[in-house]
């Protein structure tokens, strides 16, 4: 099994100033500064990008943006670039998140417009995926994640490769900001299944290092089981990525 190390990210979604943004940033840095076994990074709004790059320095912490648009200029009123991430620090960018998917219309066909133009600008797309509660009671779960992967990935799958450093973030929708969590088997049954595709689609070597996060009310107190499941590799991370405390109590996950 290819040695995929662990990533744990910090999705902020639209919250902290600039003054918060540096702070909390700072504190992660100090923190990590002998961590070895964990990868970390943090995505803050597109305002606060070119703050935080500046207060990472020469710490190991990469940047993701939230979101951006496939096109690489144009008019497009309230859109980004991908280049226009890459000229702000960004190595990562979040795409498809569920949240851009129920409230922005965002659809599985522009995600994967968007992970192309990413790869195309080298950055590093790490596409969501997951199911509601009502698909998931209807027994839709694998129907749905099957689903979301070929369409979202339909440009990769139909040139029958994709960037080994492409993330995947599992995310089941009932489960991010409710505080309710898969268990680490739920979770597991799910990335398994995701690894699998991944196989089916690209081989095995590629399939054995792209890493799947888990995302949805990873705090604390379950980020070390979640991340001993053997096809979870690593958190993407809401709520408890605002608090420098919690956020580096799940880098270091191990020592919990
Ligand atoms: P949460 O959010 O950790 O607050 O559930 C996760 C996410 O939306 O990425």
């Amino acid at each position: 099994m290819a040695d995929r190390k662990p990533l744990i990210a910090g999705n902020w979604k639209m919250n902290l100033n600039r003054n918060e943004s540096v702070k909390l940033v700072r504190a992660i840095a100090e923190s990590i500064s002998d961590l070895a076994e964990t990868e970390v990074l943090v995505s803050p709004p597109f305002t606060t990008l070119s703050v935080v790059k500046e207060a990472i320095g020469a710490a190991k912490i990469y940047l993701a943006g939230q979101n951006m648009h496939w096109e690489t200029a144009g008019a497009y009123t309230g859109e980004v670039s991908p280049a226009m991430l890459v000229e702000t620090g960004c190595t990562h960018v979040i795409l498809g998140h569920s949240e851009r998917r129920s409230l922005f219309m965002e659809t599985d066909e522009m995600i994967d417009r968007k992970a192309k133009a990413a790869v195309g600008m080298g950055l590093v797309p790490i596409i969501c995926i997951g199911e509601t509660l009502e698909e998931r009671d209807k027994g839709e779960t694998f129907q749905v994640v099957r689903r979301q992967l070929e369409l979202s990935l339909r440009n990769f799958r139909e040139q029958k490769t994709m960037p080994p450093s492409t993330i995947l973030a599992y995310e089941p929708v009932w489960a991010i900001g409710t505080g309710r969590t898969a268990t680490p088997q739920q979770a597991q049954e799910v990335h398994q299944f995701i690894r699998q595709w991944l196989n089916e689609h690209f081989g095995s070597p590629a399939a054995e290092q792209i890493r799947v996060l888990y995302g949805g009310s990873v705090k604390p107190e379950n980020a070390k089981e979640l991340m001993a499941m053997p096809d979870i590799d690593g958190a993407l991370v809401g709520g408890a990525s605002l608090k420098a405390e919690t956020f580096i109590r799940i880098i270091r996950f191990h020592e919990a």
